[in-house]
């Protein structure tokens, strides 16, 4: 059995060998831990600064066995890992973290759209589409232009399409593969926004500042931190994050991507069961970075300083523009961030740089 906190020289596992369980990695060596990565990728990112590497798909029952053997405590990089499979890690007496109802819920748009409503927190409109004749009624209900998306396993906005009344049905469900979908309203928002909020086996609560988000083609191409905004905005996420880290008895770190509409209302677009994209900034505009505060987290160890000390423009370097590092690593105000890719594909997440500036009033 685990007692926590862990002692440095633990292992932690982690499920995803992408470039958000090598900087989780990075954090967890410098507290003195070493990281055992499950990936299906060979030679992945987050492998290659690991203690100890398994390559096999997320649902071997070996590879989960070996895995659950060795760590500690096991966490999550990426939310698509099966619910079957983080059952079966618990089933083995593994420690995960966050608990695997974070990740079921997450997993399916329609599930997680539900539980943030019946938390009290505020959505988009929207509606469970599985036929033709589901997508004519989510029309009747929720207006003339629709956002399909597949409840199960989008990412960067893969897995969505745009669809007006005046479409074909049978089209626009065939564009998504005839999956399992849900119709949302459009966000009529102003900015788009996101919260990195985390919670300590004590549950004790830290949220970094609210941040403001940019993106491009569904992908976030730049993210500019502390936003500005007024108490009363600060307030309501504040509100959000805390009621959805209660709600869901989370341990470790988690990003919600928020939409302001006009009034300057909050309504949640979705939530990440991990560290998050829009959360990269912390490492060089906070004390303690979300990767080491969700280390801290799943081990059981206090939380640190969630305060901004720069102000941060965050932008992703995708594809080829990572080939500019030479150049990016001259700008004495850059940090640059490279995940160690081999190939840079279009549109593919290859590092980040962020540009740090004074804080406002400091
Ligand atoms: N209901 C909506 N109305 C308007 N824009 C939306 C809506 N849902 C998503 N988007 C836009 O698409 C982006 C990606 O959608 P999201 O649901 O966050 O999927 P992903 O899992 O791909 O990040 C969002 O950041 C936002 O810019
Ligand atoms: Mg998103």
């Amino acid at each position: 059995m685990t007692v926590f906190p862990l002692p440095p020289g633990s292992t932690i596992g982690i499920l995803g060998g992408g470039q958000l369980g090598r900087m989780l990695a990075m954090a967890a060596a410098r507290l003195g831990f070493d990281t055992a990565i499950l990936t299906p990728e060979a030679d992945s990112p987050a492998a290659r600064v690991a203690a100890r590497v398994i390559v096999a798909d997320y649902a071997d029952p070996a590879a989960l066995r070996t895995l659950a053997g060795i760590s500690q405590v096991i966490t999550f990089e990426f939310e698509n890992v099966p619910a079957a499979a983080a059952a079966e890690l618990q089933r083995l007496g593994a420690e995960v973290a966050p608990a695997t109802r974070a990740l079921a819920v997450s997993q399916d748009r329609l599930e997680e759209k539900s539980f943030l409503n019946a938390a009290g927190i505020g959505t988009v409109g929207f509606a469970a589409v599985d036929s033709e004749a589901d997508l004519l009624a989510a029309f009747q209900r929720l207006g003339p232009s629709l956002l399909l998306k597949t409840r199960r396993g989008g990412y960067d906005g893969k897995g969505q399409s745009w669809v007006r009344r005046s479409d074909d049905p049978a089209a626009a469900l065939a564009s998504l593969g005839n999956l399992p979908c849900i119709a949302e309203a459009p966000a009529d928002f102003r900015r788009e926004m996101a919260v990195i909020a985390a919670r300590g086996r004590d549950g004790e609560i830290a949220l970094y500042p609210l941040t403001e988000s940019h993106h491009e083609n569904g992908i976030l191409r730049r993210t500019s931190a502390p936003a500005k905004g007024s108490p009363r905005l600060f307030a309501e996420a504040e509100k959000i994050a805390t009621t959805l880290l209660i709600a869901l008895e989370y341990v470790g770190v988690l990003g919600v991507e928020l939409f302001e509409d006009d009034d300057g209302r909050l309504l949640v677009n979705e939530f990440a069961p991990r560290v998050h994209n829009t959360g990269h900034w912390t490492l060089d505009g906070c004390e303690v970075d979300q990767f080491e505060q969700h280390i801290r987290a799943v081990s059981g160890w206090p939380l640190g300083p969630t305060a901004a000390i720069h102000h941060v423009e965050m932008t992703n370097l995708l594809g080829e523009e990572a080939g500019a590092w030479e150049k990016l690593a001259r700008e004495p105000e850059t940090r640059v961030w490279l995940y160690g890719k081999r190939q840079a594909l279009a549109g593919r997440k290859m590092g980040h740089v962020n540009r740090l500036s004074r804080l406002d009033g400091a």
